[in-house]
């Protein structure tokens, strides 16, 4: 028995409250500590070297991945491995294609928080010996390709206030390179695509950033990385002295998608070992 100050009369029992009314509070804690349903990312070319390694990093920090390809088996077999992912074989190049797996998207995980382009082709010769098909492969992969995600994405970005989109441009993008001039504008596109949406769509509460990978350890690197003597001659000229991991792209793409991230929009980040340094 308690006093009028609140104290305990010695030797009195405790009074036990009812079972039901310490079942009560338990049922309501339960309903406000449910857990959050994770963000969800959309990642394109997740098929790939650069693209499944994004994957895995987003899922490893808590995100429901979607994971677009081309190669739809494969990028199944990305999402296989990864709790709350899916995988949906979509042509980036063709808007009806993004339009229904975004749907599909949006049924499945919900609305995508994070949007990261890495879906990409390249290919080497001369202007004058590039034909019109394939022109329009690369600007349409590595170009307008993001334009129909970003289209696609934005809106549920701006009706919830937040949002961040990753895009996966090239150092390629930012100077010119021996070979590669469909290429690389392809990538100067892409890293102004970011920057002027990055201006659009920051008072929206979306961060829009590219980042500009140096040789990096893919089969896109394959016209390299089967040369040993052009390889080490290349590696010779870049401060890092070797090619790029995958897992060094997507640890960068977790940065940016991150609230450490948080003052960065616009931004052209060169992951490149230092070779544009
Ligand atoms: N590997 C490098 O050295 C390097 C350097 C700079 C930039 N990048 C860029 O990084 C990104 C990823 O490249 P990667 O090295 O992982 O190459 P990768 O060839 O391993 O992966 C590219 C992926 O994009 C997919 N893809 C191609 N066309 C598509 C389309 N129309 N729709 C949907 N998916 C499509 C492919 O199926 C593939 O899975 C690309 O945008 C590339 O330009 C790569």
């Amino acid at each position: 028995m308690t006093g009028p100050a609140g104290e305990m009369a010695a030797g009195a029992s405790i009074p036990q409250p009812a079972a039901e009314a310490l079942l009560e509070p338990v049922a309501e804690l339960s309903a406000v500590t449910e857990p959050a349903r994770a963000r969800v990312a959309v990642v394109t070319g997740a098929a790939g070297g650069i693209g499944s390694a994004i994957c895995r990093r987003l899922s490893g920090d808590g995100f429901a991945v979607a994971c677009f390809d081309l190669r739809e088996e494969e990028a199944a077999s990305v999402a296989s491995d990864l709790p709350a992912a899916r995988g949906y074989g979509v042509d980036v190049r063709d808007a009806a294609s993004v339009q229904a797996a975004a749907g599909r998207v949006r049924d499945d995980l919900g609305v995508p928080w994070l949007l990261v382009n890495a879906a990409g082709v390249f290919s080497i010769q001369r202007i004058t010996d590039l034909d019109e098909s394939e022109w329009d492969r690369i600007l349409d992969t590595n170009l307008k390709g993001p334009y129909l995600t970003c289209r696609e994405f934005l809106p549920g970005m701006v009706q919830s206030a937040e949002g961040a989109i990753v895009n996966i441009a090239s150092t390629a993008g930012v100077r010119g390179g021996r070979l590669r001039a469909a290429y690389c504008a392809s990538k100067g596109g892409l890293v102004l695509l970011t920057r002027s949406l990055a201006i659009d769509h920051g008072p929206d509460g979306i961060r829009v950033n590219c980042l500009c990978p140096g040789l990096i350890d893919t089969e896109m690197a394959d016209w390299i990385r089967g040369d040993d003597a052009a390889l080490a001659s290349w590696a010779a000229s870049v401060p890092a002295r070797r090619m790029g991991t995958p897992d060094e792209i997507a640890d960068v793409v977790a940065f940016l998608a991150s609230d450490g991230g948080s003052y960065l929009h616009g931004a052209v980040l060169m992951v490149d070992g230092g070779g544009t340094a």
